[in-house]
């Protein structure tokens, strides 16, 4: 069942985040909704604009709208995810998200404002709900390229400002992490400080953290052992998410950790089978591999178990 993330933050604000898991195709479509189903979790499906365009918007309509089907106990919301104006209002007029993201992060604060505005007036009148973002994750988002040198926490102030000036129903908070699978390169971690302080002033208001896949060491080992090539990379310490929960935070990004499961699982098959080319022996391999992992992360934001809950609320 398709809900908006209004429904699910009310549900886990302070007390665990909804995992927001990217997916591109039917093979991440399976493993996500089995992983939800098999841990009674609700979640959101993002869907970015290079998702999108990977093979056609209307295919991943047709497989979310198929996924429903096959997992009718499924509980769910269908989000737009770093979105520019023109992608937002393509969204929300499809009739088919229930939220989108407007990433006007990289603009001024002023101009920030004034596109997040518009995009909520739209999205509020069709029953739609928005995550803007202020501040600057390190690392490359869609449109927006930003040094991790450069990365600008997001000020709690100016947050409060901001929610205040646009209306917007979540908040994407710049707090140390960044995209990608090279997220710190030493000691750094999350700033839970700046995190409290916006807590304060936006007390119960739904925070978002993005970049936070946690590249698993293990995981990145396995890869490199067979033949990838990618040292140095490091995440974010997964025991952290509830508390970041805890401090407000309801939704928790995550796409990086899927596409290392994606390229361990490739990796690995081929090389143990360097005379295979039959997609589906792989793709059955992956499909349970990523159910897996979603049950992991679940776990770990505590959204684990929660269904019933969210049940309750959708039936008041
Ligand atoms: O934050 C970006 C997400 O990881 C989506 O990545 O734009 O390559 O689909 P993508
Ligand atoms: P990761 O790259 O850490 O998975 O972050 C994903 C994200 O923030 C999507 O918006
Ligand atoms: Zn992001």
């Amino acid at each position: 069942m398709i809900v908006t993330t209004k429904e699910l933050f009310k549900a886990a604000y302070g007390k665990y985040a909804i995992g927001a898991y990217n997916i591109n195709n039917l093979e991440q479509a399976m493993g996500l909704f089995r992983g939800c189903v098999d841990s009674q979790a609700p979640f959101i499906i993002q869907i970015s604009k290079g998702a999108r365009s990977y093979t056609h918007k209307i295919m991943l309509e047709g497989l979310i709208r198929s996924a429903d089907q096959v997992f009718p106990d499924a509980i769910f919301a269908v989000h737009l995810d770093h979105g520019d104006e023109e992608t937002c209002y393509d969204c929300i007029n499809s009739g088919f998200y229930s939220s989108v993201m407007i990433d006007a992060s990289a603009e001024s604060f002023e101009k920030n404002v004034e596109i997040t505005k518009r995009v909520v007036d739209a999205a509020h009148k069709k029953g739609i709900v928005v995550e803007a973002e202020l501040g600057q994750l390190g690392g490359v988002e869609e449109h927006v390229q930003v040094d991790e040198a450069n990365a600008k926490l997001t000020d709690p102030k100016q947050a409060a400002e901001f929610v205040k000036q646009t209306g917007c129903d979540s908040l994407a908070c710049a707090i140390g992490t960044s995209h990608g699978a090279f997220k710190f390169s030493g000691s750094q971690g999350l700033h839970f400080d700046v995190l409290e302080q916006i807590q304060k002033v936006l007390p119960n208001f739904p925070l978002v953290m993005h970049g936070s896949s946690s590249v698993p060491q293990d995981e990145v080992a396995r890869i490199n052992a067979a033949g990838g090539k990618l040292a140095g990379a490091k995440g974010v310490d997964p025991t952290q998410f509830k508390r970041a929960a805890e401090l407000g935070v309801t939704k928790i990004n995550i796409d990086t950790d899927g596409r290392l499961v994606w390229t361990r699982v490739h990796r690995e098959y081929f090389l143990e089978h360097p005379e295979g080319f039959d997609l589906r022996p792989v793709g059955k391999i992956f499909m349970a591999e990523y159910a897996k992992f979603i049950e992991q992360k679940n776990n770990y934001l505590g959204s684990n178990n929660q269904i019933d809950a969210v049940r309750k609320i959708l039936s008041k």
